[in-house]
Order: structure tokens, then sequence, then C-alpha cells
């Protein structure tokens, strides 16, 4: 679709887009409280797209409150699940036809190249709220095994209002799951989306509103994290919190849960993620284009990006050079042109963070064989080349913190064994692979890999019907399949004495 579009064509349209920018509360657009904006700048070229409403703790309680009335109205959440599911499919259609609108916004605020906004992110949104939808009147609830004159069933609830403060990666994807799984259950909810990245939220929940979600149930409140974002996590009557971002923010919100109302708390964290391809790869090409890609795509801007390469030392060289290669086709260039690949980080301070990364892998003394400069694709852009540093072991800082930025580290080792014991040597655990013609061989260092997904000969397929979440510091919960539906409700026995 993006390709019928040029490059002058997206730019006129970005230059001339009006975001909805208020808080989104009560099925209404209103200004913050306080009155209120921060600047939403584009990091294509530093342009202001927007002044958008500063939510804070007093839209957070309007929020909350508006989603705690319409929650005990039961004008959602005990709507019949025919009947919601038809909502929801109306709020699929609607994004559909949105398509381009809400690509258009997700490029503004993060740099996306437009194409994967378009093929991506807009349309896995779509499909993942599509598969939620189709789950809400096929789940059934269980009869346990008890005495003869007893009747226990087993049934799942709501939990009720559920608060979820999602990243600016994947705004429209991340923000899918949540809602997805919240919405199904018959939830209300309190959405804050990442400061760098608000419109597209803002106008998914107006899209939710026309497809008939009644008032109250999908609020959107932007704004910063320490006031708004931690107001949510504070708050008294939320009884669910749903996260994905740092670590150290993961880790805000038990604690904002355990000083308020040991609210439950989900947590998608991150991580450091290998890619180990031993020296029985086979297809060597095959391997350095998933390497690449897994490492490169959005940026490097991804919580399961493959960045540390461990592989055989027999097939180094070659492997990287290939890897190399791949790297070239995935050079950055201006968001807006449908044949790019990779277009900008998030913002000034993000591509800094990334850079300084970049110094500290120098100064440890790891070997740059490709990249690692900033590029001036567009002026007053965020630009950084994708980067892949050899000469590289396990404890230096780029192979253990999470950069999110295009850098891949390359760490040799000697057989399987050793890759499996480097590959799990990191305080994260959220997603690996592994590459080996020997399915035994690789079936057993699967096993063997501490993470929450794990591929054998690829890397990044992935699926809204399959579970997506942590090990270890890449933390709790799941997001996406069946599973994720129980991070969103309770289940109830209710128990019947004949
Ligand atoms: P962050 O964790 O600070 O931001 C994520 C969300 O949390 C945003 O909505 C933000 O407003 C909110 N937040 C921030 N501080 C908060 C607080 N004190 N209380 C409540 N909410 C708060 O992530 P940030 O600063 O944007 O990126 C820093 C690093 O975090 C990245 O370089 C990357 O390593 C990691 N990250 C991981 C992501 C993932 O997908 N797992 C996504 C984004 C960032
Ligand atoms: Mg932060």
């Amino acid at each position: 679709m993006a390709d019928l579009i040029n490059l002058a064509e997206w730019q006129r349209r970005a230059s001339i887009v009006t975001p909805r920018a208020q808080c989104f509360i009560d099925g209404k657009f209103v200004d913050a409280a306080s009155g209120k904006t921060f600047d939403d700048i584009s990091p294509r070229d530093g342009h202001l797209i927007a002044k958008v409403a500063e939510g804070d703790v007093e839209d957070i309680n309007r929020a909350v409150a508006a989603a705690r009335r319409s929650f005990e109205a039961g004008v959602w959440s005990r709507m019949a699940p025919f009947e919601r599911k038809k909502v929801m499919l109306r709020f699929v259609d609607l994004i559909r036809e949105h398509t381009l609108e809400l690509a258009l916004l997700e490029t503004l605020d993060v740099g996306k190249p437009i194409s994967d906004s378009i093929n991506v992110d807009i349309a896995s949104c779509a499909n993942n709220l599509q598969w939620f939808a189709e789950c809400i009147d096929k789940t059934y609830g269980e009869l346990a095994p008890v005495p003869y004159e007893s009747l226990a069933m087993i049934s799942r609830e709501p939990m009720g209002v559920v608060g979820a403060v999602v990243p600016w990666n994947y705004p429209a994807i991340i923000t899918s799951w949540k809602i997805g799984a919240g919405l199904a259950a018959g939830n209300s909810m309190v959405l804050k989306p990442a400061e760098q990245s608000p419109l597209s939220a803002l106008l998914l929940a107006e899209l939710a509103s026309q497809a008939g979600l009644p008032d109250g149930v999908l609020n959107v409140v932007p704004g910063f994290g320490p006031t708004a974002g931690a107001a949510l996590g504070l708050h008294m009557d939320v009884d669910k919190l749903a996260f994905t971002g740092s670590g150290e923010v993961g880790r805000y919100f038990m604690r904002y849960a355990a000083e308020s109302n040991a609210k439950s708390v989900s947590l998608e964290l991150g991580g450091k993620s290998p890619q180990v391809v031993l020296a029985d790869v086979g297809d060597l090409e095959a391997a350095a284009s998933a390497v690449a890609w897994g490492v490169f795509y959005n940026a490097g801007q991804t919580c399961h990006a493959g960045t540390r390469l461990i592989v055989d030392h027999r097939i180094q060289d070659d492997l990287l050079d290939a890897v190399c290669e791949v790297a070239k086709t995935l050079w950055p260039s201006d968001p807006y042109d449908p044949a790019g690949t990779m277009g900008t980080l998030v913002d000034e301070s993000q591509t800094q963070r990334v850079m300084g990364y970049i110094e500290a892998g120098r100064n440890e003394g790891a070997e740059v064989r490709i990249g690692g400069e900033r590029l001036n694709v567009t002026d007053g852009g965020c630009y950084i080349a994708p980067t892949v540093f050899s000469g590289v072991n396990n404890s230096m800082t780029i192979a253990r913190e999470e950069i999110f930025g295009p850098v891949l580290v390359s760490i040799p080792v000697d057989g399987v064994d050793e890759a499996v014991r480097v590959a799990n040597d990191s305080p994260f655990g959220l997603a690996a692979s592994i590459w080996s013609r020997d399915i035994s061989t690789a079936h057993k260092a699967a096993k063997a890999l501490r993470a929450g997904t794990v591929w054998i000969n690829t890397f990044d397929m992935g699926s809204i019907t399959t579970p997506f979440g942590g090990f270890k510091q890449s933390g709790t919960g799941r997001d996406r399949s069946m599973h994720s539906l129980d991070g969103y409700t309770h289940l109830k026995t209710t128990w019947l004495q004949m």
C-alpha cells in the first residue's frame, strides 16, 4: 500500500496532519486539568508535531474514576460476549480503514519506515485486536471434579480497572496486546502511552468509541512517566497494571503496587537476546540474514532484538562478513521513503544514549566492523548506522546492557556447551536463537536456553497465537495468546452444595 504513495507525498501529508492531542477520558477529548501541554517532536527533523496534553495525577484520577464507573455499570463488563465481540470487530474495521492515517502518526512520532508502520505496526495492531475479539465468545469455564453432592464452577471474571503503561518502540502493537486482552476480558482501561509516541493511541481511542465502545471503558492519558505513569501505578482503585519498558521502571511499578493496593503487575522488560550460531549451521547466508534483521529491524529498538551474536570461532569471520553485507542493505533512509528499511531512533536522548554505548565499546577494546557513527540522512534527524562489533567478550558493557539501538556484538565461542553457557550468562531471558543442522544438538540447546522464546534456525518469527514474555529479569507475565488473558482476569470458584 505504501509504495502507491511517494516520498514527497508522504512528506506533504506529514506537514499538514493535525493529530488528536488531548486526553481521552470518558468518551471525550479534554485538556489536561492543569492546562499544560508538552512538545511532541519528530525524530526525522526535530520539528514540533503537536503540543500534547500533559496528563498528571488529576487526569489519571478522572480517567480511573470514569473507568470504574463504566466497569461498575456493567456497560462493557456485563455486555453479552457476542455483542462485545461485535464492537471490537467494528473497532478493527475502523483501524483498517484508517491505516494510512495511523501509520503516518506512528512514523511521525518514532521515525519508523512508513512501509513498516503500514504493513507491520498498524496491520498487526488490527490483526491482534481481531484475534482477541474472536476469543471473546469462544472461551469456556470449567467444572471441578468435586464430590457428588457438590458443583464447583470455575470461571474467569474481569479484574476491574486495568492500567497500561507502554513504550515507544512499537506503540500501536504493544497497545493492541494490552487493550486486546484487557478489553476482551471485560475490563475498563486507562492507557498511558509513552511521551515520545502518544498520537496513535489517541486516534485508536477515538476509533474504539466510534465503534461503539461505551464511554469510560478505554481512556488514554498522555504524559510523563514520573507523573502520570506513577499516578496510575500508585492508584488505589487500579486493580492491575500492565507495563512494557525498562527494567528500572518495571521495578518502580512493583514498588508502586507494594506502596498502594498490592495491585497485580505484569512486566515486559526487554533483553539482551543471544543469537547462537554453531559451526554446523549449514546455510550461512540464511543465518547472516536472520542475524542482521534480528538486531537491526526497527533500528534495534526491539525488546527481544538479537543483540548478542554468539558464534563458533571457526565461522565467525565468514558469518560477520555476510552479516555486514546484509547490514549495508538496511542502511537508514528518510522514514517517508516507501522503500526504506531503517528509519530513525526515537529521539535525541535515545540517540545519544546509543552513541554512548558505541563509545563505551570502543573504549573497552572492541572493534567496529561496520557503522559506529551517527548519520545525517535528513537534517536534524536521529540516525545511527547499523553497527557490528567484533572482539567482544561477554563481560563488556556492550555485551551486558540493553543498548536499544542498531548495535550487534559478536562473541566467539568453541562448541555448543560454551555457546549455551555464554548465552545464559545474562540477567535477561526474553528470547534466544540457536542455529545448527543437527536436530538433537539444536533441540538440546533450545531446552537449555533460559528464555521465554527460543527460535531454532530462524529469528523473530512470532504470532499473536504464541505467548511472549521473559524469564529472569526480562519480566513476569505474558503478552499474546490465550495465556495472556490470565493476566487480565481473576479465577472465581462458585461452589454449590446440593
Ligand atoms: P521507560 O521504561 O522509562 O519508559 C517506558 C514507559 O514507562 C513510558 O510510558 C514512560 O513514560 C513510563 N515511565 C517512565 N518513568 C516512569 C516512572 N518513574 N513511573 C511510571 N512510569 C514511568 O523507558 P525509556 O526511558 O523510554 O527507555 C530507556 C531504556 O528502556 C531503553 O534504552 C531500553 O533499553 C528500555 N526499553 C525497553 C522497552 C521494551 O520493549 N522492553 C521499551 C522501551 C524502552
Ligand atoms: Mg525512562
